[in-house]
């Protein structure tokens, strides 16, 4: 990568093998749809996955796996809108890897999100041509995209054809390990030319019956001016396509534009897919007018959403970008109103079937502080969901609210039951799905929401009954022991996937996993303060309605009282009941074996071991805790549970898992990172950099390719916006509490407080905070120790 510009990834290079990841990290998306930096002129195959995914567009599929027949649901692959290639008279048509590339150029400009591939490339008889191509998915409306060609001969005239296609015949096969399921979602409905310029093509997902209508417009340029062509139209089932015959002269540019339109029967405000697509088409204007309003959507999101770091390292800076930028392809303000969540690979691949795990929980902090209106319309996501995660309590014989793990189109649990072990090549069963800590995180995040917004209307409407029916799940799991006279639970996985069972059971889940219990207390507590919040006709109306009566309120009372947390003899929090029984693993010994051993739990079972007999873990689990609460708010949590916790501990906690984890998600570092910045700057900065590479530099070697990692990219974002700077909300008060790395010379951001807009400014030795405009004409900030008061308009500096 050049480091020429701080808005810029570029690649100067082809490099075939390369290819899968830069699809994934130069996929361009507007929170409507997605697709993969895929070059125009190559099918799926080799090294080229051109995939196309619609936000929540899911179907599910049948498979025989192992003798057994397994459902699951997809994050369909739709059809293949890029399609773009020429060919000379009765030449082959032009595909990268069939020519000698002379030159080559790869860039994501950040900024205005557009890619630029630039390819001088001479083919077998000696014709040397340039080609540029430059790329958007419109931000500014979510139901456009478009393609220029730039081609210049360089060493010859003659006639060309130009291919323009939408291509539904293609399937899902962009993870290797899904390839023996069912990859055929789409059903070929139709396809049709509006008139002699656009073509459309109409498919269906052919469970959940999704529809989806792509148009093309695809013209030809010389300078500004249109060339007339004769479009010969070719059509077969499942794909259609323009195909007209130009002119170049030597050394002359041909501009080739294809503009799509693209519109989803999921689609609000429309009448059939069909119709509105072919409306938009022919209102669109050109490449450059659509580019010009597309790029000033992103500029608007980047004001918003910058974080501009000074003198800090280049990398550092483009990397956070690149970050951001994917957050907000995944989820913008396209996304509201849309009926999604956070899907933990974004709308970038098939990996995780697009589903939507617990990792919203890194996501939302950022969201928060940036575009509330986003994280509202997320959360209700989850809201529309609440029947579904009622019935599945009532089913499994709790009451409440169970959230699935792994959850898709109409909150129905979606994990599958056997997974495929690549170093094996086994199908093992897969009990990750009792991870119940995932309605934690989304009790975690309305509450972070509303702390940062003070959306009572949300918080009266949805979010109190989403918290009760979260709280009364708990209540109704935990268990007391009268030996104990502590109230546990059982038959859970914690966030740490390599322990899902003991060793000697041959039942799924474990007991009193420290995290959800502490936490389990932490949501009975915030339900009962959410109590408090409501006013008393709609606390009425609530209790009605979910009936919650006294009895049940005194038990929440008594469980986030009582609840039981293992410890082990040396103090420390033990990651689960029995945790400290586990052997221990010599890590050097299979580090030496196998090298990369991020994936311990595949290297251990395909020895026919498991990594449930061993003290060794995927990612953060206890420490957990420490990423999601402040040792105040622990320390009071555990002094109204009846246990001694002492902050003194947290670092010998953190080196006694740090030692045991092998960072098999790319959570897990994260985590770390975020613990190590109170006590180890330097340490937690080392981590963070390793962390902020997880996709950039794929250090999983070959998952990025399969669709990034959201969580950890919003993760690094949110190290700078809340960890390094101590931004904290306390007791009403945003308060301020910087220790910024060394390497970080200092940085900008703006945040949206409760209606507020804040610029901050931070450097190693002065902070600035101006109060742009807000809500009421003063604010309270907290910096350290002190509060004080801002005017609108006032820029207060603060000195360290
Ligand atoms: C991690 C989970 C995460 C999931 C989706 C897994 O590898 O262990 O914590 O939710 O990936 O990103």
């Amino acid at each position: 990568m050049k480091k020429n510009d701080l808005w810029k990834v570029i690649y100067d290079d082809y490099v075939p093998d390369h290819e899968p990841l830069r699809e994934a990290l130069f996929t361009l998306g507007n929170g409507y749809f997605a697709t993969r930096g895929a070059a125009e002129e190559c099918d799926a195959g080799g090294c080229h996955y051109p995939g196309t995914y619609l936000a929540g567009g899911y179907n599910r599929a049948r498979s025989e796996v192992s003798g057994r027949i397994v459902e699951n649901e997809d994050l369909v692959n739709w059809p293949n809108w890029l399609s773009l290639s020429f060919r000379h008279e009765n030449g082959s048509w032009f595909r990268i890897d069939d020519v000698q590339v002379l030159d080559f150029r790869q860039e994501l400009d950040l900024y205005r999100g557009l890619t630029t591939r630039t390819i001088e490339f001479e083919e077998e008889d000696g014709k040397k041509t340039l080609l540029v191509a430059r790329r958007f998915v419109d931000m500014n409306n979510p139901h456009f995209a478009g393609i220029e060609w730039s081609l210049t001969p360089v060493n010859w005239s003659g006639k060309i054809q130009i291919r323009s296609a939408l291509d539904g015949t293609v399937i899902n096969s962009g993870v290797p390990r899904y390839r023996e399921l069912s990859s055929e979602h789409l059903q070929p409905l139709e396809t049709g030319r509006f008139d002699d310029e656009s073509i459309y093509l109409r498919v269906q997902a052919n469970q959940s019956k999704t529809r989806m209508v792509q148009a093309a417009r695809t013209k030809a340029y010389r300078g500004d001016a249109e060339i007339p062509v004769e479009r010969e139209y070719f059509s077969k089932v499942g794909y259609v396509a323009h195909l007209f015959d130009l002119e170049c002269r030597e050394k002359e540019t041909l501009r080739i534009e294809k503009i799509i339109s693209l519109f989803s029967s999921r689609d609000r405000a429309i009448t059939e897919p069909v119709l509105e697509a072919r409306n938009a088409l022919s209102d669109a204007g050109t490449f450059e007018v659509l580019l010009e309003s597309h790029a000033h959507a992103w500029a608007e999101l980047w004001h918003r959403c910058d974080i501009d770091l000074k003198d800090g390292d280049e990398n550092t800076q483009i990397i956070l970008r690149l970050h951001i930028f994917h957050i907000l392809q995944t989820a913008s303000v396209n996304t509201i109103g849309l009926d999604v969540g956070i899907p933990a690979r974004g709308w970038h691949g098939e990996a995780y079937r697009g589903h939507i795990f617990w990792d919203e929980l890194f996501v939302f902090p950022f969201l928060n502080f940036q575009l509330p209106e986003l994280a509202r319309s997320l959360l209700m996501y989850r809201y529309h969901r609440l029947p579904a995660a009622r019935r599945a309590a009532r089913k499994a014989g709790y009451k409440g609210a169970m959230y699935p793990w792994q959850s898709g189109s109409n909150g129905r649990e979606e994990s599958q039951v056997v997974h495929l072990n690549p170093q094996s090549g086994k199908w093992d069963p897969d009990s990750t799905y009792l991870q119940r800590h995932v309605g934690i995180a989304i009790a975690y995040n309305i509450y972070q929401y509303y702390e940062a917004t003070r959306d009572i209307e949300f918080l009266t409407a949805y979010g109190a009954e989403m918290m009760f029916e979260i709280a009364r799940f708990w209540s109704s799991l935990a268990t007391f022991n009268k030996r104990r006279k502590r109230y546990e639970i059982h038959g859970i996985v914690g966030p740490d996937e390599f322990h899902t069972q003991y060793p000697d059971s041959d039942k799924p889940g474990l007991s009193n996993n420290a995290y959800t219990n502490v936490m389990a207390v932490w949501v009975l507590r915030t339900a009962l303060d959410f109590v408090d919040l409501l006013s008393d006709t709609r606390k009425r109306e609530l209790f009605t309605e979910l009936k919650i009566d006294d009895k049940e309120i005194e038990r929440w009372q008594d469980i986030s009282r009582n609840m039981f947390v293992p410890f082990m003899d040396n103090g420390i929090i033990s990651q689960f009941e029995g945790y400290e029984k586990l052997k221990e693993l010599d890590f050097e010994k299979y580090r030496k074996k196998y090298g990369d051993i991020q994936r311990l739990d595949r290297i251990l079972k395909a020895e026919g071991d498991s990594p449930n007999r061993y003290k060794v873990s995927k990612q953060a689990d206890v420490l957990m805790l420490f990423y999601l609460l402040s040792s105040d708010e622990l320390e009071s949590l555990f002094r109204r549970i009846g246990y001694q916790f002492n902050r003194e501990t947290i670092p010998d906690m953190v080196d006694y898992y740090i030692k045991r984890s092998s960072h098999g998600s790319t959570l897990s570092r994260l985590v770390y990172s975020w613990v190590f910045s109170r006590t180890d700057r330097e340490e937690s900065y080392h981590i963070f950099q390793e962390s902020l590479k997880s996709d950039f530099e794929d250090i999983q070697g070959g998952t990025t390719a399969e669709g990034i990692h959201l969580g950890a990219m919003a993760g690094t974002v949110d190290m700078i916006q809340r960890c390094y700077t101590g931004l904290e909300i306390r007791g009403g008060i945003l308060w301020l509490n910087p220790r910024l790395p060394r390497e970080i010379k200092g940085f900008n951001m703006r945040i949206r407080y409760r209606g507020h807009w804040i610029w901050l400014h931070f450097t190693q030795h002065r902070v600035e905070v101006s109060f742009e405009s807000g809500r009421s004409p003063q604010i309270q900030i907290g910096f350290v120790d002190k509060v004080y008061e801002l005017g609108e308009g006032d820029c207060k500096e603060f000195l360290l």
